[in-house]
């Protein structure tokens, strides 16, 4: 980056300027340093309207064709590094127009002809994001991929359920690892829609009034893979709903991997031990020797923090704004690239711990059936066998838990005997209901534990997997 003095005025608009900017005033307003990442779609861009002012007649062939190789050749210079990328030239637009300037002379000058930074920028930044959301939708399909495996192969096991963190019912692992199939299968559902509803082309609606040249807004939008050009221009070169989508899409799906996270976090610990993470994604505390840590599970569970952030300081940055442009859209960037950084890197991450993740199966049905857990089973049976009204065999099972915890014994472990003297309709029968594989697989309802209802909902995953849609 070169810090050029501030004298003279700015060479791309300084036509009314006797003297250059202030060096605070270059520091608050260059964005260089950021939306220099925008290269490559700030080029594409160019390169569709050039070629379209050229078949409109506004410009002539050869001015087309200078500009086209010299902008290729810009982005060679950019993407072999060091470019000398200048603040005093403000941002990503200008920095790339005057090095053409450099490389072919005059003809640089006609590429601005109908267009303005407005609609550059928005055309430029909603390609970036939308490449964006192609690579979540990526992320996303391999991190199902790897829940779905765990659910497979675990689709019997069971565990014990949780509510409010206390031994709810037994459940099994498959059903626990296809509760976070269905919550990221939402998160690429939501990028999808984004990725669609923002699929219109701001470019040509100029400064905000649109043009007098005869452009053809149509043939840029298909240029650059738009289902259509933005109807109003006020609008295209207003709005930012696209980045806001992809931020609060971005900031549930970190919610949701923070809340796997989390459950890792606790699983790893030696007082759980459900799972063990592999050695690969575990780091260890250079003083307690007998310490593997769940780093990467923490940092992905703390990433929400960001993301969010940024989906806030958006929302905040565009309330309130008038129509259209105002300097403020400038504030979008940087929140939307530490974000999109942030979700890949976690999106991966967890891909990579579930991949390796063992789950120990002993562990997991040894705690299923502790903490009464399947007390409801009990309960059920009274209602079932024994015909009482589920509120008393509610408060008959609460009996016989408090008895058992006197005694410190699971449900299981208490006499007929024992159970007959607080209902006496009570039979041998019930201790069948009262193991933990019966209760999982009597829970059959649709979307239920019984391992019958994870392997449909395992099957049902991979049907799409195996979809149209899903490529
Ligand atoms: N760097 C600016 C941005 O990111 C580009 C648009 C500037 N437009 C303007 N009228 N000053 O928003």
């Amino acid at each position: 980056m070169t810090d050029q003095p501030a004298s003279t005025a700015n060479q791309m608009w300084g036509g009314r300027f006797a003297a250059g900017p202030d060096a605070i005033m270059e520091a608050i307003n260059a964005s260089i340093g950021f939306d220099q990442r925008l290269h490559a779609q700030d080029i594409q861009g160019s390169r569709a309207h050039a070629a379209m002012l050229a078949a409109q007649g506004i410009i002539s062939t050869n001015d087309a064709d200078a500009i086209r190789e010299g902008l290729l050749t810009v982005l060679s210079e950019i993407e072999a590094g060091g470019f000398p990328f200048s603040t005093a030239l403000e941002d990503i637009h200008m920095n790339v127009e005057s090095r053409l300037k450099e490389i072919i002379g005059e003809p640089a000058g006609r590429l601005h002809t109908a267009r303005s930074r407005n609609d550059q920028v928005a055309t430029d930044f909603r390609l970036w994001v939308r490449d964006q959301c192609d690579a979540t939708i990526d992320g996303l399909q391999a991190l199902i991929r790897a829940a779905l495996s765990q659910a497979e192969q675990g689709a019997d096991w069971v565990m014990p359920g949780f509510t409010h963190l206390q031994t709810a019912q037994p459940v099994t692992w498959g059903h626990h690892m296809m509760a976070y199939v269905e919550m990221f299968g939402r998160d690429l559902s939501r990028m999808r829609d984004a990725r669609k509803r923002m699929n219109e082309s701001p470019l040509g609606a100029a400064a905000l009034a649109g043009t007098g040249f005869p452009i053809d807004r149509h043939a840029t939008a298909q240029a650059l893979g738009f289902d259509r050009p933005m109807a109003n221009s006020l609008d295209a070169v207003s709005d930012r709903d696209f980045a806001l989508e992809f931020l609060s899409s971005a900031a549930i799906c970190a919610v949701h991997l923070s809340r796997l996270a989390e459950e890792l976090v606790i699983w790893s610990s030696a007082q759980f031990r459900f799972v063990t993470m592999s050695d690969r994604f575990s780091t260890g505390s250079s003083i307690m020797p007998q310490k593997k840590n769940p780093d990467a599970a923490e940092l992905i569970r703390a990433k929400i923090g960001r993301i969010l952030g940024a989906a806030v300081a958006l929302f905040v940055v565009m309330k309130g704004l008038p129509l259209a442009y105002s300097k403020d859209m400038q504030e979008d960037k940087e929140q939307v690239f530490d974000a999109a950084d942030n979700l890949m890197l976690a999106l991966a991450a967890m891909t990579g711990m579930l991949s390796d993740l063992t789950a120990n199966r002993d562990r997991l049905e040894a705690a299923a059936g502790s903490g009464f857990s399947t007390a409801t089973d009990l309960a059920d049976w009274l209602v079932r066998e024994a015909g009482l009204p589920f509120r008393d065999a509610h408060h008959v099972t609460g009996t016989l838990v408090a008895m058992a915890e006197k005694d410190g014994i699971d449900l299981p472990e208490l006499t007929l005997d024992q159970m007959q003297s607080v209902n006496p309709d009570i039979t041998a029968d019930v201790f069948t209901v009262l193991g933990v594989h019966n209760s999982v697989a009597s829970r059959t309802s649709y979307g239920g534990t019984a391992p019958s209802q994870v392997r449909a909902q395992i099957a049902r995953w991979n049907d799409i997997i195996a979809s149209e849609e899903w490529a």
